[in-house]
C-alpha cells in the first residue's frame, strides 16, 4: 500500500523512543526546523518526567551542547509525553527510536537483533494513524527489517491509510551527539524505488537539507541503508580491536602501540581516527550490531564471513580479560582483600550511558577474585552502576548469596579522593578529561605500598608516572 498523494510537506512529526538517539536528535530537528512541531513519546514515565523536569541537569541523556537545545526549544516545538497514540495521529512522519538490544531469549539468542520493542511500535502507528504516514527507521535494524514493518503496519491499518517505510539510521557517537549532530558527516536515506518511496525520501530529505549540506545527504534503497549503519559500526569497531590486538603484540615485543598507531594514522588510506588502544570498546551499539551481523550472516549460511567479524568481538573480550589478569599479576596473584578502584563507569567520556562498559566486566573479575572495589565516575548515578552489576550477576545466574557479598566489597565513592586512600591499585577505564588533571602527585602517596597505576585508556604521561609511581601500566606500551 503506496501513499497516494504527491510529496508531503511535513510540518508535524513524531519519535518514538526518548533515549540517546531520539532525544538529542528530535531537539536538533526541533532547533533546527522552528517550523515543523516535534513530538517526542515513550512508554517510560519517568524518562518522560525527567526531559520535562525544569532544572536541565536532570534530563536523562548527559550530551555536552543538549541542555542548552532544549532550553531554546522545549514547549516552543519540542514536546516530551507518554501519551502515543495522540502523537502517532497528529504526525505526517513517525520516527522510530526504540532500542533493540541483543536477544536473551529463543532463536537467535545472544546474536540476532530484539525487534519487540520495534514491532509494538508498528503495531501501535497503524492503530492509530488514521491518515497516511511516512514511518522512518532511526533504531539499527537487521537488513530487510522494514519489509517486516510494513507487514506489521498494513496488518492493522485503518481503512483506507497507507504507509511508506523509510530507513534513516543515526551515525551519531555519544559524547559528541550534537556536534555530530550539527555536522553529521553524511545522513542517509533509504527508501522504496517506487514513485511514492522516493517521494517520501523526499520529505525527509527537505527536513535535513534545513541544516546539511545537499552533498552530505545520500539516498539508497532500503536494504543498502539498513545494512550501511550495521557495516559502519563493524567497520569501527574493527579498527578497535585491530589496535588492540597490536597493543598486545607490543607489550611482548618493547614497541609501543601509541608510536605505531600513530605511524599507522599517517597513511592517508588508513587515517588516524579509531586508532587508539584501550582497555577494549563499550557502548550500546558495537557488540550488539557486530552479533546481529553475524547471525545474519550464518543466516545466509556465509560462514566465513560471520567468523570474520566475530573475531572482532572476541579480541574485544580478550583485551577486556587481559586487563583484569594484568591487575592480578601485578599485586602477586591474588587481590583478595585488596582494594582496587576504578575510575569511569561510563563506557566513554562526556556520557553517563554505560551500557557494555568495559568497566562492568573488569570490575566483575575483580569482585569474582575477591577485592573490594571502589568505584568512581563523574557523571554515571550510583543506581546505574549497581543495576549494570545485577544486570550482568543475573544473566549468569549468580546466586542472591553471592550477590550479597559481592555487593558488600563494593564501593561507589562521590569523591574520588576516597578511591586513593589505602587502595592497592587504581585503574583507569573511562577516558574523563577530569583524570588527566588530578594532582596524581599528592594522591599517589595515599595509596597502599605498591602504588600501581593501570591505565586503561593511555591517558596519563608515561614519562610523568613513571616518576610519581612505583609502576605505572598502560596498554601497548
Ligand atoms: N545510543 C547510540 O549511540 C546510538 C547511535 C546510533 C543508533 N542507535 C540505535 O538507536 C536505537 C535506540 O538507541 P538508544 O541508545 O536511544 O536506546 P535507549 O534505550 O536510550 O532508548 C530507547 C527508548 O525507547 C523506549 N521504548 C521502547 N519501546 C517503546 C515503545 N513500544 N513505545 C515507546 N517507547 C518505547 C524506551 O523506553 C527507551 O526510552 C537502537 O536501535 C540503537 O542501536 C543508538
Amino acid at each position: 500500500m503506496a501513499i497516494k498523494q504527491t510529496k508531503m510537506k511535513i510540518t508535524s512529526i513524531c519519535c518514538i523512543g526518548a533515549g540517546y538517539v531520539g532525544g538529542p536528535t528530535m531537539a536538533v530537528i526541533a532547533l533546527k526546523c522552528p517550523h515543523i512541531k516535534v513530538n517526542v513519546v515513550d512508554i517510560n514515565e519517568l524518562k518522560i518526567n525527567l526531559w520535562n523536569n525544569n532544572n536541565l541537569n536532570k534530563i536523562p541523556v548527559y550530551e555536552p551542547g543538549l541542555k542548552k537545545i532544549i532550553k531554546k526549544t522545549r514547549n516552543k516545538n519540542l514536546f516530551f509525553s507518554t501519551d502515543i497514540k495522540k502523537a502517532v495521529n497528529q504526525s505526517q512522519m513517525i520516527f522510530v527510536a526504540v532500542n533493540t538490544p541483543t536477544k536473551t531469549y529463543g532463536e537467535g539468542k545472544g546474536m540476532a537483533a530484539d525487534l519487540t520493542f520495534v514491532e509494538k511500535c508498528a503495531k501501535t502507528i497503524g492503530e492509530y494513524s488514521y491518515s497516511d504516514k511516512i514511518v522512518v527507521e532511526k533504531s539499527t535494524l537487521p537488513v530487510r527489517t522494514a519489509e517486516k514493518i510494513k507487514e506489521i503496519l498494513e496488518l492493522n491499518a485503518n481503512p483506507g491509510v497507507s504507509f511508506e517505510v523509510l530507513s534513516n539510521p543515526e551515525f551519531l557517537a555519544e559524547g559528541t551527539a550534537i556536534k555530530d549532530l550539527f555536522k553529521s558527516d553524511r545522513v542517509l536515506v533509504g527508501s522504496d524505488q517506487t514513485e511514492s518511496g522516493l517521494l517520501a525520501a523526499q520529505s525527509l530529505v527537505k527536513i535535513y537539507e534545513n541544516w546539511i549540506p545537499k552533498n552530505k545527504i545520500l539516498t539508497t534503497n532500503v536494504w543498502s541503508s539498513e545494512l550501511t549503519k550495521l557495516a559502519s559500526n563493524a567497520m569501527l569497531a574493527q579498527r578497535i580491536s585491530s589496535i588492540n590486538s597490536l597493543s598486545a603484540i607490543c607489550e611482548k615485543t618493547g614497541a609501543d602501540i601509541e608510536e605505531v598507531s600513530n605511524a599507522i594514522g599517517y597513511d592517508k588510506r588508513i587515517g588516524k581516527d579509531f586508532l587508539k588502544s584501550s582497555v577494549g570498546f563499550g557502548g550500546s551499539c558495537f557488540q550488539k550490531d557486530i552479533l546481529n551481523l553475524v547471525y545474519l550472516s550464518r543466516h545466509y549460511g556465509l560462514t566465513e564471513v560471520a567468523d570474520f567479524w566475530h573475531q572482532v568481538i572476541k579480541i574485544n573480550d580478550y583485551q577486556k580479560n587481559r586487563f583484569t589478569r594484568c591487575i592480578i599479576n601485578e599485586l602477586n596473584g591474588t587481590i583478595k582483600s585488596k582494594k582496587i578502584s576504578v575510575l569511569g563507569w561510563a563506557f566513554k567520556k562526556d556520557t553517563n550511558d554505560s551500557r557494555e562498559s568495559a568497566s562492568i566486566y573488569v570490575t566483575d573479575n575483580l569482585l569474582n577474585e575477591g577485592a573490594e572495589v571502589y568505584i568512581y565516575d563523574p557523571k554515571v548515578s550510583k543506581e546505574r552502576i549497581i543495576d549494570d552489576l545485577k544486570n550482568i550477576w543475573e544473566a549468569k545466574k549468580i546466586s542472591e548469596v553471592d550477590i550479597k557479598s559481592k555487593l558488600i566489597r563494593l564501593k561507589i565513592v562521590d569523591n574520588y579522593e576516597d578511591c586513593f586512600k589505602k587502595a592497592s591499585c587504581i585503574s583507569i577505564l573511562t577516558e574523563w578529561d577530569e583524570f588527566k588533571k588530578y594532582e596524581w602527585k599528592s594522591l599517589i602517596p595515599k595509596m597502599e605500598n605498591q602504588h600501581i597505576i593501570i591505565d586503561g585508556r593511555n591517558i596519563l604521561s608515561k614519562n610523568k608516572m613513571d616518576k610519581l609511581t612505583k609502576k605505572y601500566i598502560s596498554i601497548g606500551r
